[in-house]
């Protein structure tokens, strides 16, 4: 019988050994591509000494292809939990040196374990991947196990937040469990996402590309929409998921105020330079950022896909310390118009926010949908509609102000009171339409114009009666659609009272399965 003593050293010995991962010279090679360790991106990520490891001890037991005789460290995956920022999450990181951090049957069950685990911890999963995708060698069982992965991403969607770190390759299997998920961050050239890679795109369709062009980070943080944040550097990774972490709550079961911090930004500071930031000239944008930047506290926005659809601005800030979401049009890229992409981009922020209490203000600026071939061949109508669909089945405190323009369709889209805004404020400056001057009078005074000696002159003179009336807040404060007209200046403090005024805020639906958001 080992005596307790020597019980103690075999464990540290064993322990000792698993943390080693792929050896000296894989690690070596790991440092060379500039990347870190599983091990040391856990290191960074979880504050010091609370790191506690889950099934470090658990091996695969594959028998085929000579796999028996090759250990596999903690089966090429660490799982834990710990605190970020004194708040517990649980987290697992793929090992890409040990067996390339593929996914086998063991893997998988680890990462399915730690997520079951967080759900009933009601905390956050985060998954810092690296991988080769599907470990080959174990065949079927790598698929069930990507599968048990995916139906837990789908259960949990909506009780706690779950995070990617795309830190490395992530092909076929390994790029559906990050889809799946909230939010994916990526490290600019080591993360690449892709379904099939580079050799097999040329192979099946001739097509010659590399793998920065198939699935880096510039793909898809503009084009695809895959993922939200990039970064220089896994530690600038890991920084920017503990930032974003800071505006979410720990679950579906937190109230609004789990993520308030103490403000050091006056509740009634005033913001004068707002007051003249509308052109005069309707054709000239503006930078809806600088409103952001000057109404939310210390000028703190934290903002995914920054360069997807940048006609649509969504991210979080806090307003007198309470976390918001903040969805708005963007005047200075394509007048802020609603196309297909700046709605799917919307709806998904809304829906996120509202799953997890997280309170809506909208800041309205827009000149309608965007019109053409291009748009309706797409699906435009189909797209569009996600956003009224999210706002409307939104029940957190949603706040609009109108900025300027809010014509058509997209005046309800972005959030209008009949479509559940609770507090609906406009500037001085607000124009709520049905469709813009020139368009309007061309049509309603279609014969008077055609008649005229002068058409030109007579369109002039009817789309200036057209804006004399519709062109400003007060027709549609008169009908009741906006709850208050406001200075600019005073859109801060505006915006404050009615968050701390709405935070307990009940709403109710009957009951349903779900409902069916046209995807
Ligand atoms: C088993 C794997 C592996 C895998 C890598 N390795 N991927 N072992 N299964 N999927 C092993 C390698 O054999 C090697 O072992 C070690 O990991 C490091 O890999 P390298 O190739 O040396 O690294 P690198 O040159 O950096 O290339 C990385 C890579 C490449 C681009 C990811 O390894 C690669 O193309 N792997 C295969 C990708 C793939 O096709 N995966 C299957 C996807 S199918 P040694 O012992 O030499 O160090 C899939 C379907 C699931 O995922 C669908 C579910 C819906």
């Amino acid at each position: 019988m080992p005596t307790d003593e020597e019980l103690i050293r075999d464990l540290e010995a064993r322990e000792a050994k698993i943390k080693q991962m792929g050896g000296p010279e894989r690690i070596k090679k790991q440092h060379a591509l500039n990347k870190l360790t599983a091990r040391e991106r856990i290191a960074l990520l979880i504050d010091p000494g609370t790191f506690e490891e889950t099934g470090m001890h658990v091996k695969h037991h594959c028998p085929h292809f000579g796999l028996d005789k090759v250990d596999i460290p903690a089966d090429g995956v660490v799982t834990g939990f710990g605190r970020v920022d004194s708040r517990t999450v649980c987290c697992y990181a793929q090992d890409f040196t040990s067996q390339g951090g593929s996914l086998g049957e063991m893997h998988a069950w680890k990462i399915a374990k730690i997520m079951d685990l967080a759900a009933k911890m009601r905390v956050p999963i985060i998954g810092l991947l690296d991988t080769g995708g599907a470990r080959i060698q174990e065949g079927m069982s790598s698929l069930d196990g990507y599968g048990q992965i995916f139906h837990r991403n789908t259960l949990y969607s909506g009780i706690i937040p779950q995070i990617t770190l795309s830190m490395g390759p992530c092909a076929g299997g390994a790029v559906y469990s990050p889809a799946l998920t909230d939010w994916i961050l990526m490290v600019k050239g080591s993360s690449h996402m892709y379904v099939t890679g580079p050799e097999v795109v040329k192979a099946v369709m001739g097509e010659e590309v590399t793998h920065d062009e198939l699935g880096g980070f510039a793909i898809h943080t503009t084009k695809s929409g895959v993922a939200h944040f990039a970064y220089n550097s896994d530690a600038e990774c890991i920084e920017g998921c503990k930032q974003l972490l800071n505006y979410l709550p720990q679950s579906v079961y937190d109230k609004p105020d789990a993520t308030y911090h103490p403000p050091t930004d006056s509740p009634d500071r005033i913001c004068p330079e707002l007051d003249n930031i509308i052109p005069e000239n309707p054709r000239q944008g503006y930078d809806m950022k600088q409103v952001i930047k000057a109404i939310v506290d210390d000028g703190r926005f934290c903002e995914p896909h920054k360069h997807y659809a940048p006609n649509m601005i969504v991210g979080w800030a806090r307003f007198n310390g309470h976390v918001a979401g903040i969805i708005a049009n963007q005047p200075n890229y394509m007048a802020g118009v609603l196309d297909i992409n700046a709605s799917d981009k919307a709806a998904r922020f809304i829906r996120f926010c509202d799953a997890f209490n997280i309170p809506l203000v909208t800041l309205i600026d827009v000149p309608g949908y965007m019109p053409g071939t291009h748009q309706e061949s797409g699906g435009v109508i189909r797209h569009g509609a996600k956003v009224l669909f999210a706002y409307s089945e939104a029940t957190v405190p949603k706040i609009s102000i109108c900025t300027h323009k809010a014509y058509g369709g997209a005046e309800i889209s972005m959030c209008s009171r009949s479509i559940g805004a609770d507090i609906y404020m406009a500037w001085p400056t607000a124009q709520l339409a049905v469709m813009g001057a020139e368009g309007a009078a061309a049509i309603i005074h279609r014969r008077e114009i055609a008649h005229a000696a002068n058409p030109q002159a007579k369109l002039e003179e009817v789309t200036e009666g057209y804006r004399q009336m519709f062109y400003n807040p007060y027709v549609a404060a008169a009908g009741g659609y906006i709850d208050k007209v406001i200075k600019a200046r005073d859109t801060r403090q505006e915006i404050i009272a009615a968050l701390e005024a709405l935070l307990n805020k009940q709403e109710d639906r009957p009951w349903k399965k779900h409902g069916n958001i046209p995807l």
